[in-house]
């Protein structure tokens, strides 16, 4: 694992769209070489949307060779919904970048057969050669994408109950009004996430700070999906301080000496061979 420790949010997503960025090119996307990119909703992942909209309109960066696939829709709100998975990709992130709509690729949770929707989200993924980077948050509980606290960590796409505490972390979206939150979800496995080649994970501030020491310090544990990834060979987690609250100081010391390894990753010459250390 490689834990990056940023100073607030702001340097937290500014280093992981570097990173996403260098990815992409460092793999010379083109016709008939995709990048296959796993993507999250939420506020954690909002800054670095911005940031890869701003590369894309300096010309830093194309997502015209890149095909997407996204975590999570919720069950039954309406596609056009303001607070629908898919509104708020197209919003702030698709509508504003050069990626062919047909290589974006969100669950329906209007579909008429749920089960047949995951069961083709999979064979999607499958067909388009696999995830080569998967990008993530956690809630206050673990959980990645809807894979709330008990989930079988080798759980593929499908539908999921969402726990009370996801209800209502999620209710800021609907008006703090817990009866307005849909109650279930299509969401990508734990598994169909560790089948990712590489994992990248965000966690921001102090209502995390438990979840990360969780994830990181303590053992696999279906508690605790994202504890999962470490048994990832590449798993990659960048943070802020206010998230490192609950760890050890030492852990927390052992990581920020490892810094200017870890700015290897978003500077100078491509990195691949450094992408097999340190993990
Ligand atoms: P957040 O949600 O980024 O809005 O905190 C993350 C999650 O619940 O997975």
């Amino acid at each position: 694992m490689r834990l990056v420790i940023t100073k607030d949010y702001d340097e937290m997503t500014e280093w992981s769209a570097r990173y996403i960025k260098k990815r992409i090119i460092d793999f010379k996307p083109g016709p008939n070489h995709y990048f296959v990119l796993g993507l999250p909703t939420g506020s954690t992942p909002l800054g670095i949307y911005k940031k890869l909209v701003k590369f894309v309109k300096t010309k830093e960066l194309s997502f015209k060779y890149v095909i997407t696939f996204n975590m999570d829709e919720y069950v039954g709100l309406p596609r056009d919904h303001p607070e629908s998975y898919h509104s708020y990709m197209w919003n702030n992130f698709f509508k504003h970048i050069d990626i062919e709509p047909n290589n974006v690729h969100i669950l329906d949770g209007n579909a008429t057969d749920l089960v047949h929707e995951c069961n083709e989200f999979e064979r999607a993924i499958k067909e388009s050669g696999g995830i080569e980077l998967f990008v993530g948050g956690i809630g206050p509980d673990g959980h990645i994408a809807f894979n709330e606290p008990g989930s079988s960590l080798v759980s593929r796409t499908r539908v999921k109950t969402l726990a009370q505490d996801t209800i209502i972390a999620n209710a800021r979206f609907f008006d703090n009004d817990i009866t307005k939150v849909p109650t279930s979800a299509l969401t990508v496995g734990v598994g169909t996430v560790m089948d990712a080649r590489e994992v990248l994970i965000l966690i921001s501030g102090t209502s995390k700070a438990y979840a990360l020491h969780m994830a990181i310090e303590e053992g696999v544990n279906h508690m605790w999906t994202v504890s999962a990834f470490q048994n990832h060979s590449r798993f990659l987690c960048v943070c802020d301080e206010d998230a490192t609250m609950e760890l050890k100081v030492k852990t927390v010391r052992y990581f920020k000496g490892l810094m200017s390894v870890h700015s290897q990753l978003i500077n100078g010459n491509d990195h691949s061979s450094l992408l097999h250390t340190e993990n």
